[in-house]
């Protein structure tokens, strides 16, 4: 006979499944308790039940980095201590990797270090889609291609939650500007939502199992997305049978009704914009507080909907911190410094490298000039709510100083941008000038120059709730460039920035690396490229336009970018970033897809294992990839597809496998990529469902989005 208490106790025990434990411990709850589970009760916390031993929600910030602690009720820092964490590369370094195990590396390391300090959630990764060179926060994202940021997005969510954390993937979605986030209203067809803006976000819920996801800020179709029936109720949570939790974006929701009925579960940060207003309100007043207690109890709301968020919450909370299966975590590693620098190295993309500039080997110049404010500005610091407390931070400059020996390095500033400061500008009282004359004369008297600028992360650049004001470098970083190649024609660019930016000066200058933002590990993985201590292999995971009128989204104006601050268009539809180029023949400055190494690749021809498949089959492309250089590296094969005849307008190529080869120098290697023919669908809007067609198809083998190395046509059935 089972005793009531024992019956009472089941949700405690971890060796029950979860479902009897969620069902068991809701059957003992109050409504009010389970009310209780659905807002926050701290800026970064909501409650548990006290009375039944069920601990709170704790999350922290977020995909590059964990947070430091938050003050109970601000945004301020607590000033604890024990706090300081590894700073990860951006997400945009780590896509650049094109290397599915260093994102269960990233997600592991990261997720180990969200358990050490006790976190239930940890507020990342993201996954909107690159649409606009100019959205402040690309850099807290995996690019512009849908295929590339799911495979990325699945290893990370798996590696931060095989530590007893859930990941929380955001934002859920379109939320692809700053410019007007709380309330602009995406209008898009449904075919661009669901072949570019939703995929990554599938394959994190569906292959990745994501125990929780975040809500937009902006609307879809007249709706905010924190509560919107379309995305919650139906998407996520019907069609992709979504289990876990949907967590608001900090403020971003509006109305109880909603809140209530369109599939949100845990509400955080109400009556604030993310990080500068601070509301007077107590957190009883939340829409998902006293007043849904309040519909509940009028019979309002049916208990149906509070059991199902109630539901979801403790699911969360026994698969985390009451799973028996959640190891201890670790804090500042050395591993975790090992996996940061390996990742921030693999994804550096060298984007143009004459007569064999990079790389640098110790001893080959005396006189090194290192110009930048980059070599030597924090970059965890500033963003938004990415800013990280971090134990270290190797700078560009630190890097170089220590690979090159002290006495072969000479720095200066050439430029200056002032602090990084949130929602406002505050520009540097250096002057322009002296500093642009300091920099000539360096550039002059050493043998080669290493200019590292690119964007930061103050406010209208690299950073949240805020855009680009344009695709240009900013404080006069052109003009200083210029200088320093009349001074020094062995001028090298090496840009830190989650964006493209447009370079004037492109043919004039003989080398051009794509830094990122590394994080801790930062001087030290820079230096290793550029000494070839590592062969650089990252590919862009999106294209750098010529000019700002060559991106889709900026070019149909207004109404599609930024909007009229109440509307916007995505007039460009699914043709987004190389999709666009490729399909209406722009030329863009460096390609999707594109980097290059220190050694070269030769392809073979492709080869088939079919030449006529079934539309659930899958078709097998074979080819050898050899190193024909000097040094051991690594090139990431593509597989794009197209349509040439089809009944929808279909773009030019889609990425739809790839693969991370390593080669020796000399080796040879039979490369095999195996092609789902379902992954060639389109989605028929008509039908509300993904569509194979029939006929003919070509399959693009290349080096990037451009650099096509062959084809070959199969016919589906
Ligand atoms: C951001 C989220 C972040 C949250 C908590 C919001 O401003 O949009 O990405 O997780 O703040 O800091």
């Amino acid at each position: 006979m089972v005793s009531a208490q024992q019956k009472s106790q089941v949700y405690l025990d971890v060796t029950k499944p979860i479902e009897d434990r969620v069902e068991n411990a809701l059957s003992q709850m109050t409504t009010k308790e389970k009310v209780e589970l659905c807002y926050a009760q701290s800026k970064f916390s909501s409650k548990g039940v006290s009375r039944l031993g069920i601990p709170e929600v704790w999350s922290a910030d977020g995909s590059h980095g964990v947070s430091d602690e938050k003050i109970w009720d601000e945004w301020g820092g607590a000033g604890w201590t024990n706090d300081s964490c590894t700073a990860f590369p951006a997400l945009t370094c780590l896509a650049a990797t094109f290397n599915p195990d260093l994102s269960l590396l990233y997600g592991k390391s990261i997720g180990e270090e969200a358990r050490y300090r006790d976190k239930t959630v940890l507020l990342g990764p993201g996954v909107n889609i690159y649409r606009t060179p100019l959205n402040g926060r690309n850099f807290e994202y995996m690019g512009e291609d849908p295929y590339l940021a799911s495979r990325m997005v699945v290893p990370y969510v798996q590696g931060v939650q095989s530590n007893g954390v859930a990941a929380c993937v955001k934002h859920f979605a379109l939320n692809n500007q700053e410019i007007s986030r709380g309330e602009i209203n995406v209008n898009l067809s449904d075919r661009a939502l669901h072949e570019i803006y939703l995929p990554a976000f599938k394959a994190a819920v569906q292959e990745g199992k994501a125990w929780s996801i975040m809500g937009a800020y902006n609307q879809l179709r007249g709706e905010h997305c924190c509560h919107n029936d379309l995305l919650l109720n139906k998407i996520l949570k019907n069609d992709w049978k979504f289990d876990g939790v949907v967590i608001s974006d900090w403020g971003g929701v509006h109305n109880t009704d909603q809140a209530a009925k369109n599939g949100l579960d845990i509400e955080m940060g109400t009556y604030t914009n993310g990080l500068t207003t601070n509301g007077n309100f107590p957190y009883s007043k939340y829409y998902l507080a006293n007043p849904f207690l309040k519909g509940i109890k009028e019979g309002k709301y049916d208990i149906a909907l509070l059991n199902d968020k109630a539901c979801r919450i403790l699911r969360l909370i026994f698969r985390t911190t009451m799973s028996a299966d959640r190891p201890f975590g670790r804090f500042v590693s050395p591993e975790h410094s090992e996996a940061a620098r390996k990742i921030a190295s693999e994804g550096i993309v060298l984007l143009k490298n004459d007569n064999q500039f990079f790389p640098i080997p110790a001893g080959k110049y005396k006189k090194i000039a290192v110009i930048g404010e980059n070599a030597s500005r924090s970059m965890v610091v500033g963003g938004g709510s990415t800013s990280l407390k971090v134990a270290y931070e190797v700078s560009p400059l630190q890097g170089l100083k220590d690979k090159y020996g002290d006495d072969h390095i000479i720095y200066t500033l050439g430029y200056a941008s002032g602090p990084s400061l949130y929602g406002r500008e505050e520009p540097s009282k250096l002057n322009a000038d002296s500093l642009l004359a300091a920099a000539i004369e360096v550039a002059k008297n050493a043998d080669i120059v290493l200019y590292v600028g690119g964007l930061n992360k103050n406010y209208f650049q690299d950073c949240e709730s805020g855009d680009r004001k344009s695709l240009n470098l900013p404080f006069g970083q052109d003009k200083l460039i210029d200088a320093l190649l009349k001074a020094n024609k062995n001028t090298a660019v090496i840009l830190l920035s989650g964006n493209a930016v447009a370079m004037p000066w492109v043919d004039k200058v003989p080398a051009i690396m794509q830094g990122w933002y590394l994080g801790s590990e930062a001087g030290n993985a820079m230096a290793d490229v550029i000494s070839g201590e590592v062969n650089p292999s990252g590919k862009l995971p999106f294209s750098f336009p010529k000019k700002l009128e060559d991106n889709a989204a900026y070019s149909f104006g207004k109404l599609s970018y930024p909007g009229d601050s109440i509307n916007q268009y995505y007039k460009e539809d699914i043709l987004v970033g190389y999709r666009w180029f490729d399909t209406k023949k722009i030329a863009p400055l460096f390609p999707f897809g594109y980097g290059l190494s220190y050694t070269t690749f030769v392809y073979s021809s492709p080869a088939v294992d079919r030449v006529e498949a079934k539309a659930d089959g899958t078709v097998k492309v074979s080819f050898t990839l050899t190193n024909t250089g000097k040094s051991d590296g690594a090139e990431t094969a593509q597989l794009y597809v197209s349509k040439p005849a089809s009944a929808v307008t279909r773009a030019a190529k889609e990425l739809k496998v790839f693969k991370k080869v390593f080669l020796k120098a000399g080796e040879t290697q039979a490369v095999t990529l195996e092609v789902p023919v379902s992954s060639f669908a389109y989605y028929n809007e008509t039908k509300s469902a993904w569509e194979v067609e029939s006929g003919i198809y070509t399959l693009f083998l290349g080096a990037s989005s451009r650099d096509v190395k062959g084809k070959v046509d199969v016919k589906i059935q």
